[in-house]
C-alpha cells in the first residue's frame, strides 16, 4: 500500500504512480476540492467522467457538520458521498485559522468558535487524527499551523517547531494502517526556515510530503523559490503535496520543479464566478463577446459542457442566473487542469517536459491583438 512509483524523470519534474486503498493514481495530479464532501455542484459520475484521481475534504467542516461519526456511519467519505476512489482530507490547521473565531492556539491545540453557530471546539493533533480517521479517507494530513502572510520569523519560527511537535502527537494518536499521514513542511517563505522545518520533519520519514505555508498572499517570487528549496530536499521516492496552488501557470512550475500532487479551490470557484481555463487564458463569459460566439468554451476541450454547449448558450445562461452555469464551468475548469495534468505527463513520458510547458507558456500568456 502506498507504493509510489516513478515512470518517468526530467529534471525534477516527474511521472509517477501513487498506490492507495481505493485506486492507483497517476501524477503530476489535480484534486478537486470537496470540503463539505462535495464537489460544489459535481455529482460523482461526473468527477469520474473527468478524469478527478482524488477528491479532498476537510476534517474543520465535516466535524461541526454533520459530524464525523455520521459520515463514519456510512462507512466514511466513498460510502457518505457515493464517489468511490480516493479521498484526501486537510487536518483543520489551515481552516481554523481562515473560518474559525476568536482562535487561541497553545501547545496543546488550537481552541475556537464555530463559524456555524458560534459554540466553543477544541482542535488538536489527537481530535484530528479521531476525526479523519472516522472520515476514513485514504490520505490523511498532520495537524498543523500555517500562520499568515506576513508574519514575523520569531513566530515562524516557533510555530514550526510547534508544528512538528504536532506531527509527533498525530503519528503517536494514529491507530489505522489503511491510511497514509502526510507530513507537512512549514516555514514561510524565509529559506532558513524551510530549512528548519524540514530538518525537523524528514527524520518522521512518513509516506509522503506536504509543502504547507504557501498560497497564502505571498508574491509567486518569493513562493517558488520556497517550493524549489523545498522539493530540493524531500526524498525523490516519496509523493511531494503543494497545499492550496491550483493556477495552471503554477501547477506547470509546480512539476517542473518536482511537485506530484496540488489542490485549490480556484477551478470551482472561477467557474461559479462566470470565468473558463483556456490555453489561450482566462475567458470571461461575464463580458460582452462572449455573448455572440457560436463556438465551445475551448475547442480542444472533450468535457461535456465543451461538446455541448455554445460560449453564447453558456453567457445567456450566466446572465439568467441559471444553475446549469456554475455547474458547467466548474466541471470544463476541472477537466482543464485534469488534462492540464495529464499533458504534462504525456510530455514527461516522451521526454519533451520543459519544451511543451515553454509552449504552453507562450500561447497561455500572448496578449492577444
Ligand atoms: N492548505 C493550504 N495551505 C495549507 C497548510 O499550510 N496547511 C494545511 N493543513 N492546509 C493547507
Ligand atoms: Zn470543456
Amino acid at each position: 500500500m502506498f507504493e509510489f512509483d516513478i515512470l518517468q524523470q526530467e529534471g525534477r519534474a516527474r511521472r509517477a504512480t501513487f498506490r492507495t486503498p481505493h485506486g492507483t493514481v497517476t501524477t503530476p495530479m489535480f484534486m478537486p476540492v470537496g470540503t463539505q464532501g462535495t464537489v460544489k455542484g459535481i455529482s460523482p459520475q461526473e468527477l469520474l467522467d473527468i478524469g478527478s484521481q482524488i477528491v479532498l475534504a476537510n476534517t474543520y467542516h465535516l466535524m461541526l457538520r454533520p459530524g464525523e461519526q455520521l459520515v463514519a456511519a456510512h462507512g466514511g467519505l466513498p460510502g457518505f458521498t457515493a464517489y468511490p476512489g480516493p479521498f484526501l482530507t486537510d487536518s483543520g490547521g489551515f481552516q481554523v485559522m481562515s473560518l474559525g473565531h476568536m482562535r487561541k492556539i497553545t501547545e496543546q491545540g488550537v481552541t475556537f468558535k464555530s463559524h456555524l453557530d458560534g459554540s466553543r471546539v477544541e482542535l488538536t493533533p489527537e481530535r484530528s487524527v479521531e476525526v479523519q480517521e472516522a472520515l476514513g479517507a485514504d490520505v490523511i494530513m498532520a495537524f498543523d499551523e500555517c500562520p499568515p502572510y506576513p508574519a514575523e520569523p520569531l513566530y515562524l519560527q516557533r510555530s514550526l517547531e510547534r508544528t512538528v511537535r504536532w506531527l509527533e502527537r498525530c503519528l503517536e494518536a494514529k491507530t489505522r494502517e489503511d491510511q497514509a499521514l502526510f507530513a507537512i513542511v512549514q516555514g514561510g517563505t524565509s529559506g532558513e526556515l524551510r530549512e528548519q522545518s524540514l530538518a525537523l520533519t524528514l527524520p518522521f520519514a512518513t509516506p509522503g510530503f506536504a509543502i504547507g505555508g504557501l498560497a497564502v498572499g505571498e508574491p509567486k517570487e518569493e513562493m517558488f523559490p520556497a517550493v524549489a528549496l523545498t522539493t530540493g530536499r524531500l526524498p525523490a521516492h516519496k509523493p511531494r503535496y503543494l497545499m492550496g496552488v491550483g493556477h495552471p501557470e503554477d501547477l506547470i512550475a509546480g512539476v517542473a520543479l518536482g511537485v506530484d500532487m496540488f489542490d485549490c479551490v480556484y477551478p470551482t470557484r472561477t467557474g461559479r464566478f462566470g470565468y473558463a481555463l483556456t490555453d489561450d487564458g482566462r475567458l470571461n463569459l461575464n463580458s460582452s463577446a462572449p455573448r455572440r460566439q457560436l463556438e465551445p468554451i475551448d475547442s480542444g476541450c472533450d468535457c461535456y459542457a465543451c461538446r455541448s454547449y455554445t460560449r453564447a448558450y453558456l453567457a445567456h445562461l450566466i446572465r439568467a442566473e441559471e444553475m446549469l452555469a456554475p455547474r458547467m464551468l466548474s466541471l470544463h475548469n476541472l477537466r482543464y487542469l485534469h488534462r492540464l495534468m495529464a499533458r504534462a505527463g504525456d510530455a514527461l513520458q516522451q521526454g519533451t517536459f520543459f519544451n511543451w510547458a515553454t509552449a504552453w507558456g507562450e500561447r497561455y500568456f500572448r496578449q492577444e491583438v
